[in-house]
């Protein structure tokens, strides 16, 4: 079988992560980057990654590659490629540039590239593709150094952290991707009990939920993928009148049918009232595609962290897990507000540590937070620290065992 070779984008701090779901989906990684992992597959592999993958942002193939002297250069090695092999010309693009180069200004280079691929498209068709710099059918992504040029073709579209359930969200949710590396980091498989104790608009028990239930993590897109508006997608497996979309929630549905019910409770947890009709429709969201209601083992406790051990949901939930040797997860992102004094994060952190030492033995517990000083006061010996950047976000993902 041919293989060829894409790359993979990820937040920066997730790329093992990302590895580990690219060779399980059958691909087999050549090296990783800052933000990326290289890998070689079978075309037809790719609607699967992109349905199936969690901890990925997006998926490039490479249209060109190489070394390159000068911008004249590069414009000449693009004139020579017929462009409608890659757009389509009722379909809108944009073109992004990723580093710099001394051979010419960023923007200069972008509307260079544009230009020729604008041309290729009148030439053969007699139609100008248009661009959307928002929400564009097809992106290309032009990645240079001084001496270096790829151009790449993503084929994700809307980039596949905005899976499409959490369509309702409060303070600070965080990012989807990110949830679903820290679920890879603890090693959630599914089977055991997860809690988050601060989940506010839900996300990361609603990751584990999806990881529990062996959901496909992109069915809920309205939009499809970038890779359904090839006009070569039948390369890659897809055929007239099928999408990713389509064949992936069929596939899904399958999926669960056939997969053997694991055992498992995940239970979200939060302060603040407010978070229950919006877990509740994220949920819905979630289970629409399937026609399912929200399943028994999943729950929405309104509890402060310093008593929910006391809660009875919890404590039933734990003793569960105890006598089936089951795992207990905890997991979580606290607040982290700018606006809170440094002593205040310290005493905060501080009654995290406390409270989990107390309270949660016998448990696996990650904490992300964007607080140095805070992680500082939990007082614990993390087992692992793992350094993830959230865009200009510095986090830092803490791993305790509670003995
Ligand atoms: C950064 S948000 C979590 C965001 C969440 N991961 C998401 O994706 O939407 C922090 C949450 O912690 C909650 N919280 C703060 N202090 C708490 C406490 N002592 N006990 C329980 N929840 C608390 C807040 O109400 C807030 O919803």
């Amino acid at each position: 079988v041919k293989q060829v070779e894409y790359t993979i984008t990820t937040i920066p701090g997730l790329e093992s992560e990302a590895s580990k779901e690219i060779s399980n989906l059958n691909g087999k990684v050549l090296n990783e980057g800052s933000g990326f992992v290289r890998f070689t597959i079978h075309p037809f592999e790719i609607p699967n990654i992109l349905s199936q993958s969690r901890v990925i942002l997006r998926v490039l193939e490479p249209i060109i590659e190489g070394e390159y002297t000068s911008l004249k250069e590069l414009i000449h090695r693009c004139s020579l490629i017929d462009w409608s092999r890659f757009l389509q010309p009722k379909n809108t693009f944009k073109i992004d540039l990723v580093g710099r180069t001394a051979l010419a200004a960023n923007q200069y280079m972008v509307l260079a590239v544009k230009d020729v691929l604008v041309d290729s498209l009148k030439r053969k068709y007699g139609i100008r593709p248009s661009i959307d710099t928002r929400n564009p059918d097809q992106l290309f992504i032009l990645f240079v150094n001084n001496t270096h040029c790829t151009i790449y073709r993503d084929a994700a579209g809307v980039p596949l952290n905005q899976r499409g359930y959490r369509t309702k969200s409060l303070e600070a949710p965080i990012n989807e991707v990110i949830a679903a590396g820290l679920l890879s980091f603890l090693g959630w498989n599914g089977t055991g009990l997860f809690i988050d104790p601060m989940c506010g608009s839900g996300t990361i028990p609603l990751e584990a939920l999806s990881k529990s239930m062996n959901l496909y993590s992109q069915i809920h897109r309205t939009k499809g993928f970038a890779l359904d508006r090839w006009p070569d997608r039948k390369n890659y497996g897809l055929k007239q009148g099928t999408t990713t979309g389509k064949l992936n929630q069929t596939l899904s549905q399958q999926s669960i049918l056939l997969s053997n019910p694991k055992p498992w409770r995940i239970i979200g947890a939060d302060k603040n009232p407010d978070v229950k009709p919006i877990v509740a429709h994220n949920i819905t969201q979630l289970l629409t595609p399937y026609d399912i209601k929200q399943p028994d083992d999943f729950s929405l406790e309104i509890e402060h962290f310093e008593y929910l051990h006391a809660n009875p949901v919890v404590k039933e939930a734990r003793l569960w897990a105890q006598k089936n040797d089951l795992p207990t997860m905890v997991c979580f992102n606290p607040p982290y507000d700018q606006r809170m004094a440094v002593e205040d994060i310290r005493e905060f952190y501080k009654f995290i540590g406390d409270t989990l030492k107390q309270q949660w033995k016998h448990s696996l517990v990650g904490i992300i937070s964007g607080s140095v000083e805070g992680i500082k006061h939990i007082g614990l010996r993390a087992q692992r620290k793992i350094h993830i950047k959230n865009g200009p976000i510095d986090t830092r993902f803490h791993i305790f065992s509670i003995h």
